[in-house]
Formats: C-alpha cells, structure tokens, sequence
C-alpha cells in the first residue's frame, strides 16, 4: 500500500432512481454480495431507491455489504411531510450511510441551507453522512473553488462534535458525472482539488480532523480508470452512480480499490 489514502477506501454504489423493479434490485445484490464477501480492504455501501431497502437488508442477511439512503429529511420521527423519510425510518431499514446533498438534489431546488440542516440530522441520527460537492463548470478565475468551499462551509462549520468522525465529502463535478471513463476528472486534477478540500477544512475542523475525513471522488468512475484513481489522486475511495447497476462491473471496481488497498 503506497498511499496512506488508500486505507481503508469506500466503494459506495448510488443508483439513483434505478432500477425499476425489486426483482431487478435483489438481483443486482445477489450479482453483487457472494464476491463482495470476500473484500476485506474495502467498505462495499449500496445506495438503492428507499423502497427498495427493507427487501434488500432482508435478502442479504451478511455483514459485509452496508446499506445507504439517497436522501434523508431533516425532521426526525415520524409527521405530515408528505414524500419525506426520515433518519428513524432509514435506521428501521437497517441503512448506516446516508447521502445528502448530491448534485442532482441540488439541481432540483436543494439549497446548501436545507444540505446543512439534513446533515446535522443524519450525524446526529448515527449515520456515515456522504456529503457531496462539486461545480457545474469550470472557469480560468477559479471561482468553482468558492462555489465548492461554500458548499463545505455551509454543510460542515457547525457539524456537531462528537459525531464529526462520521463525516465523509464526496467531490462530484457535475461536469464529470454520468459519462464515459475519458469524462472522469484525471487524477492529477482530483489530487489538487482533494488538498484543496482539505485546507477549506483546515479553516473550521482541526488540523486531525480534517486530516481524518475521507474524501471520495465521484464522476464516471469505471473498471478501466479506478486503478488510475485510486493510486494517484488522493481520495479514499468512490461514488459510483452508472458502473454500480452492473453488478460484475461493480465487483471490478471493487476488487480493484481492495486490491490497491492491501
Ligand atoms: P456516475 O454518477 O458514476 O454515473 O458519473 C456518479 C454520481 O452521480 O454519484
């Protein structure tokens, strides 16, 4: 193991409102679970449809793979939110990750104020929160570096002690997602930005904590470029939206982060 990076990487699956069908979900975790088994040097999460959770943890059974939410509202318990799940709800489907703030949420009216508030719950709740950021484009004066420190800022400056050990970032240009493997950033870009995302920490988390917290890339990762990203830019391990429905190009990546991870 070259990288002090890569210990211990994620591997999280979104599949976002995909597939269609339960029977297309369960086997998509069968595909997935018997080799997953195996990885120990990678936390394996899969982020399915909420519906889709209580029959999914019911199929599984093992330890190996967790179970992630797409969303979370930022009331607790249970009341007239129509639409809404909250952290009781999620934690009743045995989910221990939490994704807030994805790009596409975002794009559907999602303020870094309502990312702050659903953050604070899911830490509070317990879970793994995989708080996402990243800009629609770049410019040559670098204002996508304040765009992406905002959303930092806001998600994280008064995330409660002592639940900050749960805080993962995961960097999703929005230009970078759901292409093919050549749209993926480089891994000389990531690196940068990974620093760059550290030394925005750096500014309200101590120095150990901001050292601690993973940061995963997300962005058209594929089997033919995760070895490329995973030994070369910095981050501790992956979002991965369109490459995790295939559950043997899933696996790849899988065997392919464990592997650099050994
Ligand atoms: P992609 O999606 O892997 O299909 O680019 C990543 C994401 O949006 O989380």
């Amino acid at each position: 193991m070259s990288n002090p990076m890569n210990k211990n990487p994620y591997v999280i699956a979104n599949w976002k409102m995909n597939p269609e069908t339960k029977r297309e979900a369960l086997s998509i975790l069968r595909g997935v679970k018997n080799r997953a088994a195996y990885l120990h040097n990678v936390n394996t999460v899969l982020c399915p449809p909420s519906l889709f959770l209580h029959p999914m943890a019911g199929l599984y059974g093992g330890k190996k793979v967790k179970f992630g939410a797409q969303d979370i509202f930022y009331r607790r318990g249970s009341g007239s939110f129509t639409g809404e799940t909250s952290a009781d709800q999620l934690m009743d489907a045995d989910v221990e990750y939490v994704i807030v703030g994805h790009s596409e949420r975002r794009d559907m009216g999602e303020t870094n104020e309502v990312v702050e508030k659903k953050v604070h719950t899911a830490l509070k709740a317990g879970f793994k929160t995989v708080v996402c950021v990243g800009e629609k484009a770049r410019d040559e004066n670098g204002e996508y570096l304040q765009f992406v420190k905002r959303e930092l800022k806001t998600a994280l400056v008064d995330a409660p002690e002592p639940y900050r050990e749960n805080i993962l970032i995961a960097y999703e240009p929005i230009w970078a997602i759901g292409g093919g493997p050549h749209d993926a950033m480089s891994s000389h870009e990531m690196h940068q930005m990974s620093l760059y995302i550290r030394k925005v920490l750096r500014e309200f988390f101590s120095e150990k904590r901001a050292e601690q917290i993973p940061i995963l890339y997300g962005g058209s990762v594929e089997r033919s470029n995760a070895e490329e990203l995973i030994k070369n830019a910095h981050v501790q391990g992956f979002l991965v939206g369109h490459a995790s429905l295939d559950p043997d190009h899933f696996v790849d990546i899988l065997e392919i982060v464990n592997e650099v991870a050994k």
